[in-house]
């Protein structure tokens, strides 16, 4: 994630920051966490049909925009995005051969 400063000394997760210090929590690391996914490096998106996981922040588990005060403000635009570009891609090519979408 970006890095983020501590405005005032804080305790997190058991560890003094002091004020001043720049931190950057590792989502990368996070969301391939074994303890909190299964078979965290298989590529297998519908894993998240099985279970009930909120992007916008709420659900620590997957990050993607952040959390809290700073979470990105673009959040849903992003979402619209990606999936109008994802939309227009399957519309106009076949990325599988034989399969029709
Ligand atoms: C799929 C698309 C996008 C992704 C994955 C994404 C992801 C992120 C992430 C991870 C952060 C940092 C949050 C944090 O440090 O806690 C962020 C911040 C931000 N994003 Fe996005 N973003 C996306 C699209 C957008 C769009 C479309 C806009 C604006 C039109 C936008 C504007 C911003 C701004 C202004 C911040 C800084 C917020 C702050 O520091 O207070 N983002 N974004």
């Amino acid at each position: 994630m970006l890095p983020h400063r501590a405005n005032v000394d804080v305790k997190l997760a058991g560890y003094d920051v002091p004020k001043g210090s720049n931190m950057l929590v590792n989502v990368w690391a996070i969301a391939r966490n074994p303890a909190v996914w299964k078979d965290p490096l298989e590529f297998r998106p519908e894993r998240f049909e099985d279970e009930d996981v909120d992007m916008k922040g709420h659900d620590f588990r997957l990050l993607p925009f952040g959390a809290g005060r700073r979470v990105c403000p673009g959040a849903q635009l992003g979402i619209n995005m990606v999936q109008s570009m994802l939309g227009h891609l399957f519309h106009q090519f076949r990325l599988i051969p034989n399969i029709s979408i």
